[in-house]
């Protein structure tokens, strides 16, 4: 991955320079991938030199519950503008993310949503930091952020909306209490943190499918696509895999809370043991489910969506040949 950002972001320098001769004398910032570090174990997070600190109006909160913790942890800049260093740092040092996943994700973000010319990417929306970029490469308007529909954010989340139905970005009671919900029906029994406490891949499968059929009733203009698919059953495993108490690697129903409703680590928290990648998460996987549900991808009930119509012909395990893949 490091030799992939390399490359690209040469391309995208000498793209700009292209477009605008004096922007590459005019203030670039040449991104820096972080050496691969030895400092991978399991550790206590925060440590002291990290407590919480609430966000203040000025700064960028978004749809990523991991992010905006490490922004009111100061493990990411407060004001949730960042570089691509200082994301796969943070997302180490806090949760442990293996360096090339992070840098996939970083690089990923920056690139779709941030100003690569300047090296930031806001974790919320828009930013008087980021300012457009360089020959209005991606159109007149300022970078949006992680938190603008369509790129790094998508339909069918697990806590946030439908950007075309209600509020994609901030924390929403109600989808959090169908995940409560979907735990405490299947989730595993602890006796420290109570019966049906403990998230496990079943209650993510259980509970994104049903989001998905759900969002295709409300949502008219869904888009749940592969790209898409795999992202945001990525997203649950993500919850799983790193959120999850290192210590001994379960994820109860009061730790997930402290992460998605406060965005604080809990006390007494410990990151994992090892360097989580997407190796071992198999997130189309959990899609798949028990073997009685079927990937689905597609837009609203009735409609295939541009990516279903395109392969519907090629997949004969449709569960009813109208949108499921
Ligand atoms: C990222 O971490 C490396 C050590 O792994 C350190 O040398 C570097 O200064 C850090 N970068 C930032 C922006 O904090
Ligand atoms: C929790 O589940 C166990 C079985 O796994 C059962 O023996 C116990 O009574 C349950 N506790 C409560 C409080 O329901
Ligand atoms: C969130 O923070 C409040 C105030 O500190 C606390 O009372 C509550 O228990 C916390 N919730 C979770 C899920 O950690
Ligand atoms: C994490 O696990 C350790 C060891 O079992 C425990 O002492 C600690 O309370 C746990 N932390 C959370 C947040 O569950």
């Amino acid at each position: 991955m490091g030799r992939i950002v390399l490359w690209i972001s040469p391309l995208l320098w000498a793209l700009s320079t292209l477009t605008t001769p004096a922007a590459a004398d005019s203030g670039g910032v040449i991104i820096v991938v972080p050496p691969v570090s030895t400092d991978t174990g399991i550790k206590q997070i925060p440590d002291a030199a990290h407590p919480y600190v609430a966000p203040g109006p000025g700064d960028q909160r978004g749809p990523c519950p991991g992010l905006n913790t490490l922004a009111n942890h100061g493990y990411l800049p407060h004001n949730g503008i960042a570089s691509f260093e200082q994301i796969v740092n943070a997302t180490r040092e806090g949760f442990n993310m293996e360096h090339d996943l992070a840098g996939a994700l970083a690089g990923f973000a920056m690139l779709a949503r941030g100003n690569a010319f300047l090296d930031l990417v806001s974790i919320g929306g828009t930013s008087s930091l980021i300012p457009v970029l360089p020959g209005a490469i991606d159109g007149p308007n300022p970078p949006g952020g992680i938190s603008k529909h369509g790129r790094f954010e998508g339909d069918v989340s697990m806590t946030r909306q439908d950007a075309a139905i209600g509020d994609n970005v901030n924390f929403q009671n109600s989808l959090y209490d169908e995940l409560l919900l979907y735990t405490g029906r299947f989730g595993d029994d602890s006796p420290i943190t109570g019966n049906g406490s403990i998230v496990t891949t079943k209650v993510m499968q259980e509970f994104k499918y049903a989001r998905f059929l759900e969002d295709q009733v409300q949502n008219k203009a869904l888009q749940y696509h592969v790209g898409r698919l795999t992202l945001s059953y990525g997203e649950a495993a993500f919850v799983l895999n790193f959120f999850a108490n290192g210590t001994d690697g379960t994820l109860s129903q009061q730790t997930m809370g402290s992460f998605f409703r406060n965005q604080t680590f809990p006390a007494n928290w410990h990151r994992r043991s090892t360097p989580g990648s997407t190796v071992g998460f198999r997130p189309l996987g959990m899609a798949q489910g028990t073997g009685t549900k079927k990937e689905h991808c597609g837009g609203p009930v009735g409609h295939l969506g541009t990516w279903g119509q395109r392969m519907v012909h090629q997949d004969e395990r449709n569960l009813n040949k109208k949108y499921i893949l």
